[in-house]
């Protein structure tokens, strides 16, 4: 759909591939699905579009509602058509990826597994949930080969500068205030990207249909903690020492409306029956992280003054 959180830049690598095509588009249009579906004989969708981050979702709900709630319908719903009604094709498979989010917020103690009930308290998990719950009736329904995961906090390369660790690291190379929410203690389970999308390819391989998985980096940390990591990684790297140390960029500032205190995912039932664990320890991804950020400021430019959302009309859009 290429909205703000959109980046060709990031698919530059694969290009080229011949397994790779794109079509500028929204899950949202049923007649673009439905077309779509039937050119390419799809047989797996795995639906990662969604809008994602919670402070928009607070500040305009609506858009969240219309892709990840009627998104996911008309993707499963013309799935269902196809698969179901057309083709009879019984090796068809849709997953769905999701949050931890839908279940809530957890106290001092305790985690989330796959039974834990669903309590979404932002408009953003409670668009998640439902779409969650509309993947499960269309298996319980219709007999669809559906699949959902729900993950903790993603960090890596590539990630939008509007999430936590990006934002920081970003203000943190240029100067800029480092705002941190409340008083900085809630706490957040990090997993790495390439873990997580190891953790999804597994699912669609191995999972039982109708099933849910929750994946997570058994790696609690509270949002203060991170800051003050992040700074004293980039005081080494940029040498900044005294009155020049980054942690002096920190600012309490009024916290998010709802804001869940903890989350942490028991992601037992994904190793006991897949094998899977998180290979990427958080010491080793936040330096790969920060490393990426540094040795890409321009990318982080191109994002930040908005030059990135031409790449689609300079590159793509042969019409012209
Ligand atoms: P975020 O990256 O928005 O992910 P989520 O809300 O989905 O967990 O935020 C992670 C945590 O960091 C969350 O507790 C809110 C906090 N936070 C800040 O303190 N300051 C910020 O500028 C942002 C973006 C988040």
């Amino acid at each position: 759909a290429l909205t703000y959180a959109g980046n060709l830049e990031n698919l530059k690598s694969i290009e080229n591939n011949a397994n790779y095509h794109f079509v500028k588009g929204s899950i949202t249009e049923k007649s673009l699905v439905s077309k779509l579906l039937r050119q390419w004989n799809i047989n797996t969708i795995v639906n990662f579009a969604a809008e994602s981050h919670v402070d928009r979702s607070i500040l305009g709900p609506e858009a969240f509602v219309e892709t990840n709630i009627r998104g996911t319908f008309v993707l499963l719903d013309e799935a269902r058509k196809y698969w179901l009604e057309e083709n009879k094709n019984d090796q068809h498979r849709f997953l769905h990826v999701s949050t931890d989010e839908v279940y809530g917020s957890l106290g001092e103690t305790g985690y989330f597994t796959e039974d834990t009930p669903y309590a979404p308290n932002s408009p953003y998990s409670a668009s998640k949930a439902a779409s969650d719950h509309l993947v499960r009736a269309y298996h319980h329904t219709y007999g669809m080969n559906v699949l959902t995961t729900n993950c903790s906090n993603n960090y890596g390369s590539f990630q939008f500068p509007e999430k936590l660790i990006p934002l920081m690291i970003h203000n943190a190379i240029n100067g800029k205030e480092l705002p941190v929410y409340g008083d900085g203690k809630n706490i957040r389970d990090w997993l790495y990207v390439t873990d997580h999308c190891k953790a999804i390819d597994l699912v669609l391989q191995k999972g039982a249909f109708g099933e849910t998985y929750n994946i997570g980096g058994h790696n609690e940390w509270a949002n203060l903690d991170i800051v003050n990591l992040i700074c004293r990684v980039i005081d080494e790297k940029l040498h900044r020492s005294g009155n020049e140390m980054t942690s002096k960029q920190i600012r309490f500032v009024k916290d998010r409306p709802g804001h869940d205190k903890r989350y942490a995912i028991d992601a037992g039932k994904i190793e006991r029956e897949m094998g899977w664990k998180p290979q990427i320890h958080f010491e080793e991804g936040i330096l790969l992280t920060i490393d990426w950020y540094l040795e890409n400021t321009d990318w982080v430019r191109r994002v930040i003054d908005g030059e990135y959302l031409k790449y689609y009309s300079d590159n793509y859009d042969t019409k012209k």
